[in-house]
């Protein structure tokens, strides 16, 4: 299936459709399946759209245009290997911009735990709760969980959640989540990640990526003459995709 690209005049106006979006496709989620489940992205950029949809005009209030936060359920696309309330944790980010100022029971936060050592146990545990949590009837492929939403951000190297390019996990096809290293000089290497699989079972994968530095990655890869190696160029979900880029990553892409 081919991917929707929406090219906005400035991060903000990306954040903020992409954050419609989230809205929208949880409510048709909710009103199909009666819950919401999304595994979403750390690093800079969501910052913005998760901040929008914890202020008051998008979210509150399902009859106004606002999400039923009751009904989501919120993982997470990658870790950090470090304890939940660590700078650079993106538990920790996630919290600050969203989760600690909207109504969503506590027990609907399924966080990885960056803290535990060494890091495969995290990855193992994570997967085994994702199975819990799915169980095997669901109706996505035989052996992966099926997100409403996975949100995916892509670093200057084409890395997608913590698949990095040229990891061997970017092979896995047994595993659902796993520790990955991210190549040297990039701040905490250590980390654990979805695999592909799970990340192409998706009922929808939306991709959210600004600013100029991102320029040389995004219009190859919106231009369908990306790197196959680059990890966000293997990124084919098995639903829908679609992407919220600025002007500025998008270049003469439009
Ligand atoms: C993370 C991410 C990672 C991120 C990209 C883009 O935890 O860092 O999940 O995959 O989306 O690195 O990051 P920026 O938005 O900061 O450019």
């Amino acid at each position: 299936m081919s991917a929707q690209v929406h090219i906005h005049r400035s991060a903000e106006l990306a954040a903020s459709a992409a954050a419609r979006r989230f809205i929208e496709i949880g409510s048709i989620a909710i009103e199909r399946r009666g819950r919401f489940c999304a595994a979403l992205s750390g690093g800079t950029t969501p910052i913005r759209m998760y901040e929008i949809l914890a202020g008051s005009e998008l979210s509150g209030n399902a009859n106004h245009g606002g999400l039923r936060w009751e009904s989501v359920h919120i993982f997470f696309a990658d870790e950090r290997c470090v304890p939940p309330d660590h700078a650079d944790s993106n538990y920790a980010l996630m919290r600050r911009c969203l989760l600690d100022r909207i109504d969503i029971p506590e027990c609907h936060i399924h966080r990885i735990k960056g803290e535990w050592v060494p890091g495969e146990l995290a990855a193992n545990d994570y997967a085994l709760m994702l199975r819990e949590f799915f169980g095997a009837g669901d109706a996505g492929p035989p052996n992966a969980p099926t997100f409403d939403l996975v949100l995916l951000g892509v670093g200057e190297d084409g890395h997608v959640a913590s698949l990095f390019p040229g990891s061997a996990a970017l092979m896995e096809d047994r595993r659902w989540a796993m520790r990955t290293q991210a190549p040297e000089g990039v701040a905490q290497r250590d980390r654990i990640t979805l695999t592909l699989p799970v990340i192409n079972a998706a009922r929808q994968v939306m991709f959210l990526v600004t600013g100029a530095k991102k320029l040389s990655i995004v219009r190859p890869l919106l231009a369908g003459s990306g790197d196959p190696r680059w990890p966000a160029a293997m990124v084919t979900c098995a639903g829908a995709t679609e992407w919220h880029v600025d002007e500025a990553a998008a270049g003469s892409a439009e």
